[in-house]
């Protein structure tokens, strides 16, 4: 994220004094990606940031991964995971790879003070809302924002509306950031882009906490399923203790309702919908939109063979033309992996000929490496969706 935010009291020069109101000094820290080469924040701390008083370990929830085998298509129906704790502790994994790992949690608790050192986090709210409190301040999260969150920010989850939070977690292994095709090449977002600085909802003012002896649960690299390990890192005072930040790395929220679709005569190729990508993944979404007006156009998706990427639709809002008839709704992923073609279902094509306005909302991740099922994903399985375009299954 190139864009540079100043918030709270920071020293008018870099790595020079700034002193406290009792004349000690502010421990200032740099957090910075790809070593001291690419973007950073410089941070002043009230207390010492490396402070540690014991460290013990966090045993994360099933990471393992089966692999899709035999190769089908399916449907993944999320609602049916029953309520859990947290918006972190509670996340069942559902799809998988050593790039990116996709889980989904029902809940209405506070999660712990928690940090993700694997990678960013782009965690999409489906429903409910949240203050995401972080070292650089809160955020407030609603319905259809995503929130991305940078590797090894300590931050929880803390719902606030009436109903569950409903969070669906994109978990990378790299960083998270718009395409760079939306950028200019000092970072600032282009002008076709469909969205830009404006959108995005950043830290407003520091998060002074008080507190002694506090547990931050973190997510790290090492030698369990996954390559993940956990850990409970006790430090001596409370985490939140920054008076003032700035730098270009940050947590920000983008509300899906802020992108404006692209739209054309004929059907338009879904990286028109591209929002973020990572390291072997793209993050789309598709949203209520005017549907492509040429006179004979087809306004559902042509049946496509992504021959180098899997795909994940998580149908947030609306109704999917292109899926009619498949028992996929609000709630459902689909996954089309790669080595098999997809399309609309039986009669989708013709159904949707004439129509000007979709209106579907749906959030969908490609993958170029393979994704395995995850225990979370095993366990609301359908198991006939990949029968659904020809209407029978195998012979019993
Ligand atoms: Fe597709």
């Amino acid at each position: 994220m190139a864009y540079y935010r100043q918030v709270g009291s920071i020293p008018p020069k870099r790595h020079t004094q700034h002193r406290r109101p009792d004349g000690g000094l502010y421990s200032e820290e740099l957090v910075g990606e790809e070593g001291f080469s690419s973007d950073s924040s410089l941070l002043y701390h009230r207390g010492i940031p490396s402070s540690l008083v014991d460290a013990r370990p966090w045993t994360l929830g099933d990471q393992a991964l089966a692999p899709n085998q035999p190769l089908i298509p399916r449907h993944l129906k999320l609602h049916d995971l029953p309520e859990a704790k947290d918006a972190v502790t509670g996340r069942r994994l559902v799809l998988g790879n050593a790039d990116v790992r996709i889980s989904y949690a029902v809940s209405r608790g506070a999660s712990p003070y928690y940090r993700n050192a694997t990678g960013d986090e782009c965690v999409f709210v489906e429903r409910g809302a949240a203050t995401v409190e972080t070292v650089f301040g809160a955020l407030e999260v609603r319905k259809n924002d995503y929130l991305i969150i940078p590797r090894n920010t300590t931050h929880r989850w803390l719902p606030t509306g009436e109903e569950p939070l409903r969070t669906y977690a994109i978990e990378a292994n790299s960083h998270i950031a718009p395409p760079k095709r939306y950028l200019s090449r000092y970072g600032q977002f282009l002008e076709h882009s469909p969205y830009c600085e404006r959108d995005l909802r950043t830290p407003a003012e520091p998060l002074l906490a008080e507190g002694t002896d506090v547990e931050i649960y973190v997510k790290h690299r090492g030698d369990g399923p996954g390559g993940l390990a956990g850990t409970i890192h006790v430090v001596p005072e409370h985490p939140f203790d920054v008076v003032g930040w700035d730098g270009c790395l940050y947590p920000y929220v983008f509300n899906l309702a802020d992108f404006e679709p692209i739209t054309g005569r004929v059907h338009q190729p879904p990286p028109v919908h591209q929002v973020f990508e990572g390291a072997n993944f793209v993050i789309c979404n598709f949203l209520p939109r005017k549907v492509d007006y040429h006179p004979l156009a087809i306004p559902v998706p042509y049946y496509h063979s992504n021959v180098d990427s899997d795909e994940v639709m998580f149908y947030v809002d609306g109704d999917y033309e292109a899926r009619k008839g498949s028992g996929i709704g609000q709630g459902s992923i689909s996954l089309h992996p790669g080595g098999h073609s997809h399309g609309p279902q039986p009669g989708a094509v013709e159904g949707s000929l004439g129509a000007e306005f979709f209106d579907e909302t749906a959030v969908m991740v490609d993958t170029f490496r393979p994704l395995g099922l995850g225990e979370g994903g095993a366990a609301v399985d359908d198991g006939k969706y990949a029968w659904s375009w020809s209407g029978r299954g195998p012979a019993a």
